[in-house]
């Protein structure tokens, strides 16, 4: 096959890139190249697509699957389907968990209802409400465009290497460095995720296989006690002590959960604790197949050593802001 990734130089549409290759198919990526190169084999067409025609020299190319995973842009989405979508075989859109107007009732399926789709606007905050509201818009777009050639999957917690992120390495990361190590006391709150290669694998075989639809694209739902637990068992040297921190004393201490610096990643605040409760039968049943908590905890330890456990993070707690929250308990 002949596959366009729009993306291709990180994370998610880099391992899409990365796993067709290996499959022998021809992969031609689109991107600027700021956030890094494409896997060796791939052609990168340059182009911005903030830039109006961005996609013009793509024009009259034909490719048997696109694969976009545009972030917050239904303009871009649209400038895509209008150069490339009459000629496609197969269209995935990445799209997002976010565009649920609902995260407290657990088990929802795709037929939730979802936020209000919005526009592009360059001037509004990027809040998660209009990352979803866009997400929605731009899955408008996309069925609009070719109903019974999409392929749209809601993203739900990525995790694993090269995760730009810092959320889910956070776990492995500080477990491998074992000593007491502070943790939300939510053992019962749900914890999803999916590895970056598991969606990958399960996009590249949709293209090749056709497959078409909307899918919540997630593993199954665990307790954050067996989520951190099967980290631990994985990389936590003997000795390890997961400490449970109150949750009045962290938001007392104002460690955010989720994400962000100074925070407890995957941790989720009250009013979103199903956003990791999401129905996974359907893609498992689809074809999506997940590998363990543990070997994505591994990979990822592998990826945060080559990074170096002491750099500054993007999210998680730094070493001096754990110490001093254990130390008020
Ligand atoms: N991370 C999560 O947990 C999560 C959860 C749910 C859904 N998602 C969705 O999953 C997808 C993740 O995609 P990803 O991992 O590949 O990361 P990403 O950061 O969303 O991908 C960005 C790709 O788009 C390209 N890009 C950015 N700005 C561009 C521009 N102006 N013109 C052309 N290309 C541009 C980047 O290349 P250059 O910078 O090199 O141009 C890169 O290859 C997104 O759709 C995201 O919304 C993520």
């Amino acid at each position: 096959m002949r596959i366009l990734v729009l993306g291709g130089t990180v994370f998610l549409s880099k391992a899409v890139a990365t796993e067709a290759l290996r499959r022998g198919h021809d992969v031609v990526c689109a991107a600027r190249g700021e956030s890094g190169g494409v896997p060796d084999g791939a052609e990168l067409v340059p182009v911005d697509r903030d830039r109006p025609g961005s996609l013009e020299p793509l024009r009259g190319e034909r490719f048997d699957a696109v694969v976009d995973v545009a972030k917050m842009s239904v303009n871009w989405v649209r400038e895509a389907l209008r150069v490339l979508g009459d000629d496609t075989g197969h269209w995935t859109f990445v799209s997002s968990c976010s565009v649920y107007l609902d995260h407290s009732t657990p088990g929802q399926t795709v037929t939730a209802p979802t936020l209000p789709p919005l526009e592009d606007d360059p001037d509004a905050e990027p809040t998660s409400d209009r990352y979803g509201s866009v997400k929605v818009a731009s899955e408008i777009a996309v069925r609009d465009a070719l109903e019974d050639r999409a392929f749209i999957v809601r993203a739900g917690l990525i995790t694993g290497p090269g995760d730009p992120s810092d959320r889910f390495g956070y776990w492995p990361a500080r477990l491998s460095q074992g000593g007491r190590v502070a943790v939300p006391d939510a053992p019962d709150q749900p914890a999803q995720h999916i590895d970056v290669r598991d969606l990958a694998t399960w996009i590249v075989d949709s293209a090749e296989q056709r497959l078409v639809g909307t899918f919540d694209a997630i593993g199954p739902s665990n307790p954050l006690s067996f989520f951190l637990g099967e980290i631990a068992g994985t990389v936590a040297p003997q000795g390890t002590e997961l400490v449970r921190v109150p949750l009045d004393v962290l938001a007392e201490a104002e460690i955010a959960p989720w994400s962000g610096p100074r925070s407890l990643p995957l941790w989720l605040p009250e009013t979103h604790l199903a956003m990791m409760f999401h129905d996974a039968s359907p893609a498992l049943a689809a074809g999506l197949q997940v590998r363990s908590v543990g070997d994505t905890a591994r990979d990822s330890l592998a990826y945060e050593l080559s990074l170096g456990l002491d750099r500054p993070r993007r999210a998680g707690l730094s070493a001096a802001e754990e110490a001093e929250l254990l130390a008020a308990l």
